[in-house]
């Protein structure tokens, strides 16, 4: 085999990214494949002028792509769901490996879609999908094969840490650097995915079913956005010494596993409270090898490119051995993947962020802090925000120790009833990671 032959499917920011790459780094790529990568022909719903298409058809009709004889692995780089579900599905089915971006598709689908390509005897491979350019799928899948996986948690969201890394060192307000994040390409077609946590929950279901070896389970993740974030929370946060990022976590506890997205306290000191910017980071507790922490790039042009390319070469590689590839695609034999509940958020625990606007008198202090200790709940600090009153109220921010959620939100419904506090408690979760060794 002198050559691959790739099709394209799609002509937006990431597939652009794969042909100039492709185009620049040719001789590495093809010297680390084994053979030439070629991509051969590209479908897309109109032709662009960002990159070089000498040498590419190009084609309006995802079915000739699809059909195409000549196609050895087709890249789905057009996202969405239904019309990529389809393409990926006949695609498989036409005996092509395929290669995705698409988070979505492999998040909701890919239990099926997984079972399609091995019936097909192909491979469907996704590492462009999670944390764009980090090679993270390889990472668990492969360097941390010998692990047994206590915990995940990443910023898996470049928008969104983009977004509240801009509120927290310029005062911008959320909308505007939303737009700027959609004019830098690193947002989704539709941004409510972002900054609803959307995204990252499908990112974060298919890092905990490669972690756990558990099938995936998307519709079951906790998740909740930082479009309630307010920079009064991002400046309290740092008066505590604490950062706000959105995180996904996913632990492994006795009776099942948590998988959950939300704003997160992380205490200023640890390396994944400093992830700025359209960064992404993974943050790994495993027993053999500890903590390790994965960083780079989560969005982009070429970040993504990087990935895709790199599946595509592990193909290359596997088509010239003539065996086909063999890593399963959620690292565990699938004969051996297994059922794992996901807790319900009522019964994860972590600690809490509160902030209560309360009636300054005396006696408020008082009212709450019993209430919490009725609850069990022990407060860990609390700071009364002078500077932040409003007529005869004024936040009073407090940190609770570990504490399962069921228990904060009774008596969260308990602290709003009183007379002397006003509207509902802001409440956000906090976590810590033990600092590695
Ligand atoms: N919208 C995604 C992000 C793109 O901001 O991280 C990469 O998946």
């Amino acid at each position: 085999m002198d050559s691959l032959k790739v099709g394209i499917c799609g002509l937006g920011t990431v597939a652009s990214g794969v042909i100039n790459v492709l185009n620049r780094n040719q001789f590495e790529i093809s010297a680390r494949a084994g053979c030439k990568i070629e991509v051969v022909q590209v479908a897309s719903r109109r032709m662009r002028d960002n990159c070089d298409m000498t040498g590419i058809s190009f084609t309006t009709d995802l079915n000739e792509l699809v059909n195409n004889p000549d196609i050895d692995v087709v890249a789905e780089l057009i996202g969405g769901h239904t019309l990529a579900k389809d393409l990926v599905e006949r695609a498989l089915k036409n005996g092509k490996h395929v290669v995705t971006a698409n988070k979505a598709l492999i998040a909701e689908h890919g239990n099926d879609l997984f079972s399609l390509a091995a019936e097909n005897g192909v491979s469907l491979a996704y590492e462009a999908g999670v944390a764009g350019g980090i090679p993270i799928i390889k990472a668990l899948r492969e360097g941390l094969a010998a692990n047994k996986i206590s915990a995940l948690a990443g910023i898996i969201n470049g928008t969104g840490n983009f977004i509240l890394t801009e509120m927290k060192d310029k005062a911008r307000d959320f909308d505007d650097v939303l737009k700027e994040a959609q004019a830098l390409g690193y947002a989704e077609a539709d941004p409510t995915f972002d900054v609803e946590g959307i995204d990252a929950a499908h990112k974060l279901a298919i890092l905990s079913s490669v972690a756990f070896g558990a099938p995936l389970q998307f519709s079951k993740t906790f998740t909740e956005g930082i479009s309630n974030v307010a920079p009064e929370d991002i400046r309290n946060a740092e008066d505590l010494g604490y950062r706000i990022k959105h995180l996904g976590i996913t632990k492994r506890q006795s009776n099942g596993i948590e998988l959950r997205v939300h704003p997160t306290l992380i205490p200023e000191s640890q390396l994944i409270a400093k992830v700025d910017g359209v960064m992404n980071a993974v943050l790994i507790e495993s027993d053999a090898v500890g903590q390790t922490m994965y960083y780079g790039p989560g969005a982009g042009s070429e970040a993504t490119a990087s990935a895709v390319i790199a599946d595509i070469v592990d193909i290359a590689r596997a088509l010239k051995a003539g065996v086909a590839p063999s890593v399963p695609p959620l690292g565990f034999s699938m004969d051996k993947m297994k059922e794992i509940p996901v807790l319900d958020i009522k019964e994860c625990v972590s600690a809490f962020y509160l902030r209560i606007s309360a009636e300054d008198h005396p006696g408020v202090l008082a009212e709450v802090s019993s209430i919490m200790s009725r609850h069990c709940i022990n407060i860990e600090s609390v700071l009364q925000k002078e500077s932040a009153r409003i007529g005869e109220l004024i936040p009073l921010v407090m940190l609770t120790h570990e504490v399962q959620e069921a228990k904060i939100d009774e008596a969260l419904k308990e602290i709003e009833m009183l007379e002397s506090v006003s509207g509902s408690v802001k409440k956000i979760r906090v976590a810590q990671f033990a600092q590695a060794k």
